[in-house]
């Protein structure tokens, strides 16, 4: 950073000079110079956001940010480069430094800025997003207040076109311990934004159920993350704790949870940042124990109880029985289903009783993406 910020100080000196000349009224000549150095940035520019392209993140603080600088004649700004989103989401950083920078956290209550609080869209995703139009429809016109990110198998590669949402918006590869490496290194990867506020994670057969209006609000409203956490005392609960994790996670705060989650700034923060039970999971939490199923809900149980709702945001239909949810295709897609859905639920939402539980419901299959663009205007809210 230091060197950064030395090279953009220097940056600075040039069109300074270059201006106050200007302003005396120099001949052609001058001008002449000027535009020549004018094409020179732009070139150099196009250079380094080239190498930057293939180098990554590191060489964009070191070479592309002071050169830009220099040719927008924008004054270097010190808060500017802490509060920016990082232009390209492609870095080379290893899971140990991007989860190092990913949890610098300011202390202080208030932002010095007008800060716009976004939520993150995280797809976890094995390969393409077949229900991305239906996304689409409902990103539009909500600029600013969300951010994308999908993290899907190394061996698959987006074909979004410039004009969609989800145009390289990818992050780098799966993990090793399970599910929960990648589900970490996307909530990395969207902490370095800093107007992210909250974290939702996805996967492709998911859809939204609420016009993006009321999922925003009724996120920003709620005085806990949306994270399923209960303690089931049956084999498929309780049965799964190991007595090897004790001390760290003793067996009356062991919890079971559905991985598909919403946290705020704090708790990704929290998930990103362990060292103390990370371990103890990916060492005693092996088949039939599914660390998908109890990290996140255990761990924030222990370190954030008073913040989490103990609920998840997104439904899903259990009800055939089996190890798998139901999947829904272009047959379901029908009044009564999206009824089932959208009505009859109950839950408490900032400890008050209401019938909105749901924001996002699985899972769909690709065929029910026409279906779904039909109805979702009258019933979906967008
Ligand atoms: C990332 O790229 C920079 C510049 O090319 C290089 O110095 C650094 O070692 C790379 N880091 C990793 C982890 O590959
Ligand atoms: C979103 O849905 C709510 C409730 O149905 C409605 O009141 C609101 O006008 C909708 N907002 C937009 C931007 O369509
Ligand atoms: C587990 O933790 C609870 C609450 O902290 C405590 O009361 C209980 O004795 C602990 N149990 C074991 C087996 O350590
Ligand atoms: C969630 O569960 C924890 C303990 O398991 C409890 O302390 C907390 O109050 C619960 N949250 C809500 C919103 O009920």
């Amino acid at each position: 950073m230091q060197s950064g910020m030395v090279l953009m100080e220097e940056g600075k000196d040039p069109t300074v000079t270059a201006r106050t000349n200007q302003s005396r009224g120099f001949p052609q000549r001058l001008l002449q110079i000027l535009v020549g150095f004018f094409l020179l940035c732009v070139v150099f520019s196009a250079i380094s956001m080239y190498m930057v392209r293939y180098s990554g993140f590191q060489s964009a603080v070191a070479t592309a940010r002071p050169s830009f600088q220099l040719c927008v004649e924008k004054p270097s700004n010190g808060l500017e480069q802490w509060i920016r989103p990082p232009s390209k989401l492609m870095h080379n950083m290893t899971d140990q430094e991007l989860f190092w920078r990913a949890t610098f956290m300011p202390r202080m209550k208030n932002y010095p800025f007008d800060r716009v609080p976004k939520i993150a869209f995280m797809f976890l995703t094995k390969g393409p997003l077949p229900l991305a139009p239906l996304w689409e429809r409902f990103f539009n016109g909500h600029e600013g207040l969300y951010s994308i990110y999908v993290h899907s198998l190394p061996s698959f590669q987006d074909q979004f076109p410039a004009s969609s949402v989800f145009y390289r918006r990818q992050v780098s590869e799966w993990g090793k311990m399970s599910m929960c490496d990648a589900e970490r290194r996307l909530l990395a990867n969207a902490l370095l934004d800093i107007s992210n506020e909250w974290f939702i994670l996805l996967s492709e057969s998911c859809i939204p159920l609420y016009n993006f209006s009321v999922i925003y609000h009724y996120i920003m409203k709620s005085k806990y993350s949306f994270m399923g956490a209960f303690d089931d005392p049956g084999p498929f609960g309780r049965g799964r704790y190991n007595s090897n994790m004790a001390p760290e996670v003793n067996i009356t705060q062991w919890r079971k949870g559905s991985q598909w989650f919403e946290v705020n700034r704090k708790l990704a923060v929290y998930i990103v940042e362990d060292t103390k039970f990370y371990p103890k999971f990916s060492d005693f939490c092996k088949p039939s124990c599914y660390v998908d199923e109890h990290y996140f809900p255990t761990m924030l149980t222990i370190q954030a109880p008073n913040l989490v709702a103990n609920r998840s945001i997104t439904w899903v239909d259990w009800s055939r029985g089996g190890a798998h949810p139901a999947t829904f295709g272009r047959a379901d897609i029908t009044e009564e289903f999206l009824k089932r859905v959208l009505e009859g639920q109950s839950c408490f939402y900032n400890n008050q009783p209401s019938s909105v539980c749901f924001l996002f419901a699985r899972k769909f299959a690709p065929s029910a993406l026409d279906p779904l663009l039909l109805v979702a205007p009258k019933y979906l809210g967008y």
